[in-house]
């Protein structure tokens, strides 16, 4: 298949294809499935990752749809982690790190050394594994980036910008009344909560989640993931996790990488009861995992 994107042409030798399908001939470890999308936010194209001389990312190709999630799933050490953080240069914080491809955020080539990575974090926010707030009020740490952006100028417009965010986190009425106690003083799935209302508060683009609810209870779980549900139709979502059930749950498309390499992408209904690899199959049906 030959696709031209910006500046630069894919040519996947190894397969066949009808809009967007790609098919194998034989190739083990090839993508399968539909990874790349009419209405893309963000391409990645021949993506390799390295630490020091070892690689843990392996020519990956891949499309995320706009108001989509997709969640990216494998086995522990596959490389998801590794695989989201180059989505908004995260990894350049390793200093053995090196990315290697083409990463567009719509026509942008992030990966270029000459992007200023912090606008870039604005637009592609983060939420980690383990919820992080900062050492300050819950009302300073959702008008943390807003300030350093300097997208309020007026008191009352930081006013609206921290009590929108935290409605849309699902998390106003729990402290509307507590605004300027600590923000680490909260539960964690309210933390986790606060964290995503910090990440909505400079108006991103794009968010990716590692692990969100891993540290939660299930409810707290449940929370997260209705919000996850909503929060897509205005933001496209990345999420890395552990649970198949979760996956299912919050995607539309699920992307399964197997050492370092994406395997397979589908809509994520068909990837959990017809997928077309047969080591998704495989870590789908808990031969490994
Ligand atoms: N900072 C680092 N320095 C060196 N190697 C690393 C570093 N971070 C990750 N790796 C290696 O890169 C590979 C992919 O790791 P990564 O954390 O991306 O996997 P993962 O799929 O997120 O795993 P998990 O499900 O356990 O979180 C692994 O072999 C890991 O040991
Ligand atoms: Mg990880």
């Amino acid at each position: 298949m030959t696709e031209i994107k910006g500046d630069i042409v894919v040519d996947q030798k190894t397969t066949m294809t009808t809009n967007n399908k790609v098919v194998l001939d034989g190739d083990n470890d090839k993508t399968v499935g539909e990874p790349f999308v009419e209405n893309a936010k963000m391409s990645m194209r021949h993506v390799n990752v390295f630490y020091g001389e070892k690689q843990a990312i392996f020519d990956v190709n891949l499309d995320i749809a706009s108001n989509q999630v997709v969640a990216m799933i494998g086995p522990s050490g596959c490389g998801k982690s590794t695989f989201l953080r180059c989505l908004n240069r995260m990894n350049d914080t390793i200093s053995i790190c090196r990315v290697d491809g083409k990463l567009f955020l719509e026509e942008q080539d992030i990966n270029d050394k000459k992007m200023d990575v912090v606008p870039l974090r604005a637009r592609v926010g983060m939420v980690f594994q383990k919820p992080n707030p900062f050492p300050k009020s819950i009302y300073d740490n959702v008008a943390y980036g807003p300030r350093i952006h300097g997208l309020a100028d007026r008191r009352s417009d930081l006013d609206e910008i921290v009590e929108t965010s935290l409605q849309k986190a699902g998390l106003w009425d729990e402290v509307k009344d507590r605004l300027h106690q600590p923000g680490i003083g909260l539960s964690g799935g309210q933390q986790q909560r606060l964290c995503i209302a910090r990440t909505i508060a400079v108006s991103p683009e794009v968010i990716l989640m590692d692990e969100p609810c891993s540290a939660l209870d299930p409810i707290a779980t449940a929370k997260i993931e209705e919000l996850i549900d909503e929060l897509s139709q205005n933001y496209t979502i990345a999420i890395v996790t552990h649970s198949m059930q979760q996956a299912a749950r919050v995607s539309h498309r699920t992307a399964y990488f197997h050492l370092g390499k994406l395997i397979e992408v589908n809509e994520t209904e068909k990837v959990f009861t017809n997928p077309d690899h047969s080591l998704t199959e495989a870590y789908i049906t808990g031969r490994f995992g």
